[in-house]
């Protein structure tokens, strides 16, 4: 069933799964702390991703709110993410490797890949009745210094995880900003043969 307070902004041209339509990114959580097998669930969904050659080059450092971890990644956030994250029950840094194992050349795909397994772990979250929420907002330098990230590794992201809150609790000004995003038509998205071809849609 589609959420109603996502059903008031989000309407689809084609049906879909409803799991793809409720994910979206609040930013008020709940601020409780997560147990382990739900954490690792999401982790689990991430792990069965596509990928080029099954790379496999996703990789998560997470700390748990109220752990001895939870200032190290959250001190890596801008202010802008630091007002709403404080509340969230774990902070997840995403990683991409570089090379393929077997044979150290370069995963050209390794952000494409990471990304279907930071989706597979927001679907996961939202059957769960979690949130997630990912982040560009965040010192990506000095992610890779304080987290020990070698070389062969690329910071792609960050996620915030738990549990929604009243939008109340939000400043007014992110109060306004809480409600589900729209997207761009299929009409624009998608093209038949040649760049710049549009598709009729049926
Ligand atoms: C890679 C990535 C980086 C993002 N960075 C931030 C961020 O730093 N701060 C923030 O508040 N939202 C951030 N977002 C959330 C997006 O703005 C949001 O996903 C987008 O507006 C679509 O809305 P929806 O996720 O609710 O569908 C980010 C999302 C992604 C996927």
């Amino acid at each position: 069933m589609i959420d109603p307070n996502v059903q008031k902004t989000r309407s689809t041209t084609f049906e879909i799964n409803d799991l793809i339509v409720n994910r979206w990114s609040p930013r008020s959580f709940l601020p409780e702390e997560l147990s382990d097998e739900t954490l690792f669930s999401l982790f689990e969904a991430a792990r069965w991703a596509p990928s080029s050659s099954n790379g496999q080059p996703w990789r998560f450092i997470f700390a748990k709110r109220n752990s001895q971890h939870w200032n190290g990644l959250f001190n890596l956030l801008v202010d802008f993410n630091k007002q709403w994250c404080v509340n969230a029950s774990a902070l997840v840094v995403v990683l991409a490797k570089k090379t393929f194992e077997h044979n150290g050349q370069p995963i050209s795909t390794r952000q494409f890949d990471t990304g279907a397994a930071w989706e597979n772990l927001a679907l996961q979250a939202v059957s769960e009745g979690l949130i997630t929420h990912g982040m560009a907002g965040f010192d990506y330098e000095k992610a890779r210094k304080d987290l020990a990230v070698p070389d062969d590794y690329e910071v792609v992201a960050m996620i915030a995880i738990g549990k929604v809150g009243p939008k109340e609790k939000l400043s007014p000004e992110l109060q306004t900003r809480e409600v589900p995003s729209t997207r761009k038509p299929l009409s624009e998205l998608v093209m038949e043969g040649k760049f710049g071809n549009k598709a009729q849609l049926p």
